[in-house]
């Protein structure tokens, strides 16, 4: 078939609003908007303003009370437990129901927080939705974050509602939540007026009376009897969530998704991007606390009538390397969404993909492949040992759908391995210089995005709009920053190639190492650090620190590093995965004092680099080079 894209693209750019009024087709309203993009709303405009919906509606109830109502909304597979569930359309309208009566009940309206800190298991999709359905905002927070992190969000977005589990699960390991949520609500100023726990047999745990609600025990009567609660109208304008994501201090982002416009892109996303049709089984291997997760774990498919598995293990060690070529044949799925990290660490374990053999993967016919950039190397193996075709596509929270893309769906365009494709309709993608001005195709700039964002987009930062300004509106006006570099070539097709600001990618996880570093400062011993993300062969990158100890101190040196790393892993979280801390004797800087981190990224990366005509003191940098000798890093 050939790609009908760039007919596309071309449509949306001469008529955006009418290319969006037609897509928005695809989604059942309460009533109908003023109009499809009002530009004086709020910060750069709104879509669909003047529209009433509801989320929950779209996702579950017309398919239950439509075609679907035996059909599997969910499929949790968990081969972490051994357990494995399948739920209907028709199912999951009674559990997002009985939850969300039991929500009610706990003083949970329209437009209150509520916070999900969940494992993978179906009820923190439940969870999601059940607040959809009432009009009540979720933040969800990922299971990997310690407390600190999760008191950090219950202060930002000030919950009525904590919806927990008592345990997570990692390969020999149960983490216990609760511990967690106890210290993380003692530790926020705001505090919950309630908590709703799933009890799971691997750890159960404590209640406090008056506070803590079993979930099973508030559930199961309104499951039971039947419970009904409407679908709460909302505008297309009102959050469904807020969704924290590292920024370049320790205070995390809070990124707004609003309902009209997400549900609009992200129900387009499903045939345009993807190809996948409603009735089909689709895979995102990811977690329901990260971006992905959100859009195509839970509201995509379910928006559009497929089945979405919910998978809780990984993709090596539970129990191989061939756990993912199960989950597809067993369950049929026809499209798998993950991170190259994933499949690095499934060539690693299985390099001639012997696994692969053992299923039959005859219903699956693509990969797609974001989170980080997808490497050359990693791309051709899934080919060869998968025999479909493998897509990066680039995308980010603040967005919540592909940026740049291959859209199968209208015909998939060749591959340029290293790029993620072309720009999506909505998307008017540019390469401009430090000073704004567009560079020439093949040139290396920062990547930007016209103004408006096209739906789903983020409107603004929670209770953060000064913030929303600085981080992506002001440096270049009428732009959003997307703060990576990249290249556009001379077929339009996008290179991203690198952060430019301090954000890194850790198996395909966000991190900040400015909160890092904020967490090592703290450190009694520690009078300066930096921390730069080196790159790694199995996570992309991986966070490493340089750290100056106090004068006087007399500790021996492995102690103190040992006592950084246990601090960031208590702070931050192990999702951080921050391992090495090296105690240098300075930190290279500039004469006005900006540490070189990117040039000592470099000479940890083995890349050239160039002496800074502003560095203070040349000799620091052999210094450092010297200390990563020391540690096998160059
Ligand atoms: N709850 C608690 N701890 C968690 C966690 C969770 N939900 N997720 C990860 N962790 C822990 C891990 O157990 C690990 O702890 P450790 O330091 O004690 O080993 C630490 O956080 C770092 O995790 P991670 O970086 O994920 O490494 P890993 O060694 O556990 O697994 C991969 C490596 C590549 C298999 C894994 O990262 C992976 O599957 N990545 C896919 C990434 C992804 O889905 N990204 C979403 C964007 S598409
Ligand atoms: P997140 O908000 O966690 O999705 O992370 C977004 C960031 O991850 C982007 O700004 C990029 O730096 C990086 N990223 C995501 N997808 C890709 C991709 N396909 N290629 C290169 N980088 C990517």
């Amino acid at each position: 078939m050939s790609s009908t894209y760039a007919e596309i693209y071309k449509s949306w750019k001469s008529e955006p609003e009418k290319f969006w009024e037609e897509a928005a087709a695809g989604i059942d309203w309460f009533s109908r908007w003023e109009s499809v993009f009002d530009p004086n709303l709020d910060v750069y405009g709104r879509w669909f303003s003047g529209a009433t919906c509801n989320t929950c509606y779209n996702c579950v109830d017309r398919h239950a009370d439509g075609g679907r109502t035996d059909q599997p909304a969910i499929i949790y597979d968990s081969p972490i437990t051994g357990n494995q569930r399948t739920i209907t359309y028709s199912q999951l309208k009674t559990e997002v129901q009985a939850l969300a009566a039991a929500m009610r009940e706990r003083g949970v309206n329209k437009g209150d927080r509520v916070i999900i800190y969940m494992p993978m298991i179906p009820e923190a999709a439940i969870a999601m939705l059940a607040c959809a359905r009432l009009g009540a905002i979720h933040s969800v927070v990922f299971g990997g974050f310690a407390a600190r992190e999760l008191a950090t969000r219950i202060d930002d977005c000030q919950p009525k509602l904590v919806i927990s589990a008592s345990c997570g699960i990692e390969p020999g390991r149960v983490i216990a939540y609760k511990p967690l949520l106890d210290e993380a609500i003692e530790l926020a100023s705001s505090k919950p007026n309630a908590t709703i726990i799933l009890q799971r047999e691997q750890n159960t745990c404590d209640l406090i009376d008056g506070r803590d609600f079993d979930y099973e025990a508030v559930v199961d009567p309104h499951r039971k009897s039947g419970t009904k609660i409407e679908c709460v109208e909302v505008a297309s304008t009102d959050p469904l969530y807020i969704l924290y994501t590292s920024g370049t201090t320790g205070q995390p982002k809070g990124v707004v998704r609003d309902n009209g416009g997400h549900m609009v892109a992200l129900k387009w996303s499903m045939k345009a991007i993807y190809d996948i049709d409603p009735g089909e089984v689709y895979w995102a291997a990811s977690d329901v606390g990260w971006v992905v997760g959100h859009s195509y774990i839970v509201y995509a498919p379910l928006l559009h009538g497929s089945t979405t598995i919910l998978f809780e293990g990984k993709p090596i060690g539970t129990p191989d390397a061939g756990t993912f070529w199960r989950v597809i044949s067993e369950h049929n799925v026809v499209s798998l969404f993950t991170a190259p990290t994933a499949f690095r660490a499934i060539k690693k374990e299985d390099p001639n993909g012997e696994f692969i053999k053992k299923y039959d993967l005859s219903k699956f016919r693509t990969l797609f492949l974001a989170g980080e950039r997808a490497d050359p190397d990693t791309i051709h193996w899934a080919e060869e040992k998968l025999g479909v075709p493998v897509y990066d596509h680039w995308w980010q929270t603040e967005t919540g759908w592909t940026i740049a893309g291959n859209p199968v769906g209208l015909g998939a365009l060749p591959v340029k391995y290293g790029s993620p494709t072309v720009a999506m309709p909505g998307y008017d993608i540019q390469v401009v210089d430090d000073e704004g001005h567009q560079v020439q195709a093949g040139t290396l700039g920062n990547v930007v995005v016209k103004l408006p964002l096209p739906p789903s987009c983020l409107p603004t930062l929670w209770n953060a709009e000064k913030r929303f300004h600085e981080a992506y509106l002001e440096e270049f006006p009428g732009y959003y920053k997307t703060s990576d570099a990249g290249i556009i070539d001379e077929d339009g097709y996008l290179f991203i190639m690198a952060r430019t600001d301090d954000i890194i990618n850790v198996a395909g996880h966000r991190l900040s190492t400015g909160g890092m570093e904020e967490v090592i400062a703290s450190h009694p011993d520690v009078a300066e650090c930096a921390v730069i993300g080196v790159a790694d062969k199995l996570k992309g990158q991986k966070p490493v620190g340089f750290m100056i100890i106090n004068s006087g101190v007399s500790k021996d040196e492995s102690e103190i590093e040992k006592e950084v790393v246990a601090l960031v892993r208590e702070k931050i979280g192990p999702v951080a995965a921050f391992k090495t801390a090296i105690q240098v004797p300075r930190l290279p800087k500039t004469r006005s004092g900006k540490i070189l981190r990117a040039t000592m990224q470099k000479i940890a990366d083995g890349m050239e680099w160039k002496m800074p005509a502003t560095i203070d003191d040349p000799a620091i940098l052999d210094e450092i080079t010297e200390a990563m000798k020391s540690r096998g890093m160059v």
